[in-house]
């Protein structure tokens, strides 16, 4: 444009051309919330809150990978229940994770949600990427449900003392339950009970 020329405000000319490949900073940075929700709920106890959800968070989804995994992994002669159940976990799992992270959002957060993020905050222990065996597979769910399961009846406990009972009660009602639930199913698999043929019963043989 020449010196002194003035630029002529223009329509934008209408285009079907896809406009591809954008990129701009960030709206909101992670571990911030923004401030102006009428929630009655103020701004350090919904930051706390939703820094202690994005930790649930990452342990859920990891939790939730790691049924797929063993769905598709697993082996021997229980495969069809266990790949049927894993795979109905796994589902409850998917509605935990979005119940958390809405909560997360809802709170004014930004919740976790890529895999290298996720791999970075989650304490549930890394999986091979090989095969396991099924008492490896129900052992690794197992403890990743008491991690889970620990921190959700602590977090509980900490949103009640700071008034935010929406959040208490997604953990208790949703989070909580549904973890106890898995947890009773998967364990019931590691009692080690005969299959065909029952134990001699040493009282009826000394009759
Ligand atoms: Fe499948």
């Amino acid at each position: 444009m020449a010196k002194g020329e003035t630029s002529e405000k223009t329509t934008p000319s209408i285009s079907a051309q896809p406009r591809l490949h954008q990129r701009a900073r960030e709206i909101q940075a992670y571990g911030t919330v923004s401030h102006i929700l009428p929630l009655e709920l103020e701004e350090p106890v919904r930051l706390e809150m939703t820094a202690q959800l994005n930790q649930l968070l990452a342990d859920t989804i990891t939790l939730r990978d790691l049924y797929k995994k063993s769905h598709w992994q697993v082996a021997g002669p229980t495969f069809y229940q266990l790949h049927l159940l894993y795979d109905k976990h796994f589902d409850e799992q998917v509605e935990l994770v979005d119940s958390i992270a809405e909560r997360v959002q809802l709170l004014g957060g930004i919740s976790i949600a890529m895999a290298p993020d996720v791999a970075e905050v989650t304490q549930i222990e890394r999986a091979p990427r090989g095969r396991e065996e099924v008492p490896v597979q129900l052992s690794r769910l197992l403890d990743a449900h008491q991690v889970i399961i620990r921190d959700t009846r602590k977090l509980a406990r900490r949103a009640s003392e700071l008034g935010d009972d929406g959040t208490n009660d997604l953990l208790v009602s949703e989070v909580l339950r549904t973890n106890e639930l898995q947890v009773w199913f998967l364990s019931e698999h590691l009692v080690d009970v005969p299959l065909v043929e029952a134990e001699a019963d040493d009282r009826r043989k000394s009759a």
